[in-house]
């Protein structure tokens, strides 16, 4: 069976230059109008942007991506402080027309709090109501959150009734499925985005090549190369495979430079999942290797 369908393409690389392993750059505009017309023909629904990936929402206007029929994902303007006010609200609320005449569309399929702390913050319940507010108007279908730790997830589902959330997972950072919070949001009914599939292409790095930052699992991602390997795979092949096996995520959210990454992403999600080594073993809990925005490289 093709797993196409479980994938989605994530556009930080294209709106701004970033990533570990990126040696590509920001591509250009016709590289990411193949990336589109690849992703569309072959079943790919959802993208998922932010009003913080520099000019991604432009350009996704600029390709029609909405009327074209991929369902849009972005996420809310994070506000700094300890605490919403009313003028935050309000500011989250022109922040989202603005994204809408960036994407030139009316509506999104999802609308995600970029910064979930300010969900739990004093007056949180005033941002929430907002989102309501779109979606009960028909500018958003799915309202929820974009999260980097279990905890939060736990919290925030003890408090809002969301739809919709994005998370991290890949072999190295299995927090989520450990906790059993993926059981969960299924039982809840909450579409599931998983992120951040190839730690931002570190785990796809030979060992040797690996800033002095990550010495600590060097030797671990020898192992990890070696293994897959003698099972005949490559890191690619490992890192999607595991997303693509977990039957509690609905969706994988992939970023990609170029159509070649792409078309090799797609190649693997068109076979059934290739069947795996242990890979439970890898698991990091030390969120300064898991969680890029803790890197210090
Ligand atoms: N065949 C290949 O070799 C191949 C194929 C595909 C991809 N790749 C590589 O893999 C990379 C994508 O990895 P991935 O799909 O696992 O995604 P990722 O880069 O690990 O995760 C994407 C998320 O990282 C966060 N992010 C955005 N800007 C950031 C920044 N400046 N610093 C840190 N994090 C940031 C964003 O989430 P938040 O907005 O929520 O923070 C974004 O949604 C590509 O850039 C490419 O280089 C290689």
């Amino acid at each position: 069976m093709s797993l196409c369908q479980k994938i989605g393409l994530g556009t930080a690389q294209w709106g701004m230059l970033y990533g570990i392993a990126n040696r590509n750059g920001q591509p250009n505009r016709e590289e990411i109008s193949e990336m589109l017309s690849c992703a569309y023909q072959r079943g790919i629904s959802i993208i998922d942007t932010a009003c913080s990936y520099g000019e991604a929402e432009e350009i996704l206007g600029e390709e029609r991506a909405s009327s074209l029929g991929f369902n849009v994902v972005t996420k809310t303007i994070p506000i700094r402080g300890s605490s919403i006010s009313k003028e935050d609200v309000a500011l989250v609320s022109s922040a989202f027309d603005e994204s809408l005449k960036r994407m030139q569309t009316g509506r999104v399929y999802g609308m995600l709090i970029h910064n979930v702390d300010n969900l739990l913050s004093d007056g949180g319940e005033r941002l929430w109501a907002v989102l309501e507010e779109f979606k009960a108007c028909g500018s958003v279908e799915k309202i929820g959150v974009s999260v980097y730790h279990p905890q939060q997830l736990d919290d925030i589902m003890s408090r809002y009734e969301i739809d919709i959330v994005q998370f991290p997972y890949n072999i190295y950072d299995q927090r989520f499925a450990q906790t059993g919070l993926l059981e969960k949001l299924q039982m809840a009914g909450i579409e599931t985005h998983a992120r951040s599939a190839f730690l931002q292409g570190l785990i796809f790095m030979s060992p040797e090549n690996m800033p002095d930052y990550f010495d600590s699992i060097r030797m671990r991602q020898a192992k990890l190369h070696n293994e897959l390997s003698k099972s005949g795979l490559s890191p690619l092949d490992g890192c999607l495979s595991y997303c693509l096996n977990q039957p509690y995520i609905d969706k994988i959210i992939v970023g990609c430079e170029t159509l070649g990454q792409l078309t090799q992403i797609l190649k693997i999600a068109e076979k059934s999942p290739s069947s795996l080594p242990e890979l439970e073993s890898y698991a990091i809990n030390d969120e300064k290797v898991v969680d890029p925005s803790r890197w210090e490289i």
